[in-house]
C-alpha cells in the first residue's frame, strides 16, 4: 500500500469491525455492551409527564425529549468526568411516524399536531451520571431545559436590527421565537454549544407571493418554494407565510449558541458567522488567541466557511468568561473557501481515479466575505453578505462542493476534517463538473477533506488540502482510503458527522448509506501506516441516520436519527427501540467496552 506494512492495532480503533447489515438494532463489536440513554418523550423537565402515544400533547412535548436528535455535546461538570450536562439537537419531525396510524392527515393536521410539532423541535439539555457499568443515566436537575419553537433568542451581531430581520412581531430585528433544523453542532471551548439551523427552508409557504425580482431571487437561492408547505405550519402562524411575513425567512439559517450552564440564559442567533444552511459549527482556537469557527453549507454545490474574530479568548468557564468569549462570535471577518488542485485538469476525469501524483490534493485560500460592518464583496452591503451569504459566495469564485457537513478540527494533529456526503447531480449537465476536491461526477458515496492551515494556524488564509477518503465499496475503483489496503477496510458511504478520540483517530457517523445497508459508525486513523484504515463500531437501526457522535474514553455517545424513515405509519419498518408492535423512536445510545469487574474498559483498545 506505499505506506509499508501496517503494524500493530492502533489505540482507539482495536476492535473487531462490525459487517454491513441490515438489523433493526443497534449492532456493536463482541465485548461491548449498549444502553439507551433517553429516547423520544422521555421526561426532561420537572413534571413532565410519561411517555403516552396515543395521547401526546403539545404541552408534554415542550416537557420531554425532542424528535430526531442529531447532535449531541457532553459538557463536564466535574474532573472526575462523573457529571456532565447533555446536549441535543432536535433537528425535525416525521410526522406519519409521531403520530398512531391513522390519525395525521398531512394535508390536514391539527392545530395540536402542529403544536406538538413546534415542541419537539429545538434542543433539550439533560444533567446525565456515569453509570458505574456503563453508559449514562439522565436526572433530574435544576439544568435541564427545552429549547422549543417558543423560546426567545437574542439576535447579535452585525445584522442584528437589520430592516431584513423585521417583522409584524419583531418590528427591533433583534427577538426571534425558537430555533428550526438544529443539525450538528460543537462544544465551545468556554462550555456553551454552537447549533446549526440548517434546512430552515422547508417550513416556510408560498414563496411565489414574493414578487419583487431581487427578493424572489434571494428565496430562491435558499431552496423556498411556491404554495403550501410540507407541514403547514402556515395554516396556525402566519410567520411561516412568506406572503404574509417575508423576513421571517430571514431570521433562520443561523448558528445559534445556547448556554446550559445557565438554564436563565437567553440564546442568541449569531449573524457575523453568515446566514446559509449550517451544518453546525466548530472552533478552533488561533495562534495569537482568537477563535475560528468552520461550518459547512449542506446543499449540494455549496461552500465551506470560517469567521474569525478580532478579540482574544478568554480561557475558562465561569460566567464571566463565557460571556466574554461568546461576543467574540460577533465581531470578526467571515470567509468562504476556494480549492486548487495541483494535478493537470486531463487527470481530473470524474472517475475518481487517483491522478498521477498518487493524492487528490492541493492549495487553498480563504476569500473574505465581510469584516464587521465592512464588505467585500462589490454590488453587496455587510449586511445583505451577512443574510444572503450564498449569494456573497457566489460572486467571489468560491469552490462549489459536494455537500459540506461536519466540519472539525482534530485537537491532536491540528488538521481540519471535513465531510462532503454526496452529489449525484455533480457533472450533470449545466452543473459543475468534478475538480480535484470533487473528484467524483455522479457522486453518490461522498469522501472526506483534510486540510492543514498555513503555520497550522486557524487565522491563515492559505492552507494545504488532500482527501482523505473517496468513500464508497473498497472493491470499486473510485474509492480511496488514505492509501491504506483496500482489502482490509470497512465499506463506507456518506459520510455526515465527524469527531475525535483523546489519540486524534477520526470518527465519522453516515447518512443515506448508499450501498444498501444500514448507517452506522466508523473509526479511521489519520496518521502512520494505518492511515486510511477504516473499522466500522456500529450500525444504526432500520432506516436511522447515524449522529451525535460522541467519543470519549470510555463511552461511545449515538443519536439515532430518524429510525424506521421511509416506512410509514401504518407500517413503520422498525420497532427500535422499544421492540413488539411499537413505533419507532430516536434515542441517543450509550456503548462501553465491558471491564473488569463489570466496569467500563477504554474504547478500542
Ligand atoms: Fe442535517 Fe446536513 O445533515
Ligand atoms: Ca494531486
Ligand atoms: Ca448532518
Ligand atoms: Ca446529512
Amino acid at each position: 500500500n506505499g505506506h509499508g506494512k501496517p503494524s500493530r492495532p492502533v489505540p482507539g480503533t482495536d476492535f473487531t469491525p462490525v459487517a454491513p447489515n441490515t438489523a433493526d438494532a443497534v449492532v456493536i463489536p463482541d465485548g461491548y455492551d449498549q444502553e439507551v440513554v433517553i429516547r423520544w418523550g422521555d421526561p426532561v423537565l420537572p413534571g413532565a409527564p410519561r411517555f403516552d402515544h396515543r395521547n401526546q400533547t403539545a404541552a408534554a412535548q415542550a416537557m420531554q425529549f425532542g424528535y430526531n436528535n442529531d447532535f449531541v455535546g457532553l459538557i463536564p461538570q466535574d474532573s472526575s468526568g462523573w457529571r456532565h450536562l447533555m446536549v441535543v439537537n432536535h433537528e425535525y419531525t416525521t410526522e406519519t411516524h409521531m403520530f398512531p396510524a391513522g390519525t395525521y392527515d398531512p394535508n390536514n393536521p391539527t392545530e395540536e399536531q402542529v403544536r406538538i410539532a413546534w415542541a419537539a423541535h429545538g434542543m433539550s439539555v439533560v444533567q446525565t451520571v456515569r453509570d458505574p457499568q456503563g453508559g449514562l443515566k439522565v436526572v433530574p436537575s435544576r439544568y435541564n431545559r427545552r429549547i422549543t419553537m417558543d423560546t426567545e433568542f437574542e439576535v447579535r451581531g452585525p445584522a442584528a436590527g437589520s430592516d431584513l430581520l423585521k417583522t409584524s412581531a419583531d418590528p427591533s430585528g433583534r427577538v426571534v421565537l425558537g430555533t428550526q433544523n438544529n443539525c450538528a453542532g460543537g462544544v465551545t471551548p468556554w462550555g456553551t454549544v454552537l447549533s446549526g439551523e440548517e434546512n430552515f427552508n422547508q417550513y416556510f409557504a408560498n414563496a411565489d407571493a414574493v414578487t419583487d425580482p431581487v427578493e424572489a431571487e434571494r428565496l430562491r437561492r435558499y431552496g423556498f418554494k411556491a404554495g403550501a408547505s410540507r407541514r403547514k405550519w402556515e395554516r396556525f402562524d402566519k410567520r411561516w407565510d412568506l406572503g404574509q411575513e417575508p423576513n421571517e425567512a430571514n431570521r433562520f439559517g443561523w448558528v445559534v449558541e445556547i448556554d446550559p450552564n445557565d438554564p436563565n440564559s437567553t440564546p442568541i442567533k449569531h449573524t457575523a458567522l453568515g446566514r446559509f444552511k449550517h451544518e453546525g459549527a466548530n472552533i478552533k482556537i488561533t495562534k495569537d488567541g482568537r477563535v475560528a469557527v468552520y461550518s459547512g453549507d449542506d446543499e449540494r454545490f455549496d461552500y465551506i466557511y470560517k469567521f474569525v474574530s478580532n478579540g482574544r479568548y478568554k480561557p475558562g468557564r465561569s460566567a464571566h468568561a463565557r460571556r466574554h468569549n461568546s461576543r467574540l462570535l460577533d465581531d470578526g471577518t467571515l470567509y468562504v473557501a476556494k480549492f486548487t488542485g495541483d494535478s493537470p485538469a486531463n487527470e481530473i476525469d470524474g472517475s475518481g481515479r487517483l491522478p498521477s501524483d498518487g493524492e487528490f490534493d492541493g492549495t487553498g485560500t480563504w476569500i473574505p466575505l465581510a469584516s464587521g460592518n465592512v464588505s467585500h464583496v462589490p454590488g453587496m452591503t455587510a449586511e445583505e453578505v451577512y443574510v444572503f451569504t450564498r449569494l456573497a459566495a457566489d460572486k467571489v469564485g468560491a469552490t462549489k462542493m459536494d455537500r459540506p457537513e461536519d466540519i472539525e478540527a482534530n485537537p491532536v494533529n491540528g488538521r481540519v476534517y471535513a465531510a462532503l456526503t454526496n452529489n449525484s447531480d455533480r457533472g450533470k449537465a449545466g452543473k459543475a463538473a468534478a475538480d480535484e476536491a470533487n473528484p467524483r461526477n455522479g457522486n453518490r458515496n461522498g469522501h472526506v477533506l483534510e486540510w492543514e492551515e498555513h503555520r497550522g494556524d486557524a487565522a491563515s488564509t492559505t492552507f494545504a488540502w488532500r482527501l482523505l477518503l473517496v468513500c464508497g465499496d473498497p472493491a470499486e475503483a473510485d474509492t480511496y482510503f488514505g492509501g491504506f489496503d483496500k482489502s482490509k477496510v470497512s465499506p463506507i458511504s456518506c459520510p455526515d458527522n465527524v469527531a475525535f478520540d483523546s489519540h486524534g483517530n477520526l470518527w465519522i457517523s453516515t447518512d443515506g448509506n448508499a450501498l444498501g445497508s444500514n448507517d452506522g459508525l466508523f473509526a479511521v486513523p489519520v496518521e502512520g501506516p494505518n492511515r486510511g484504515q477504516v473499522k466500522q463500531f456500529l450500525t444504526v437501526p432500520i432506516g436511522a441516520e447515524a449522529c451525535g457522535p460522541v467519543i470519549t474514553d470510555d463511552v461511545v455517545l449515538v443519536a439515532v436519527q430518524h429510525p424506521g424513515e421511509g416506512g410509514t405509519a401504518e407500517n413503520p419498518e422498525s420497532h427500535w427501540p422499544d421492540g413488539g408492535a411499537a413505533q419507532p423512536r430516536p434515542s441517543i445510545v450509550a456503548v462501553w467496552k465491558k471491564g473488569k469487574w463489570g466496569r467500563s474498559g477504554r474504547i478500542g483498545s
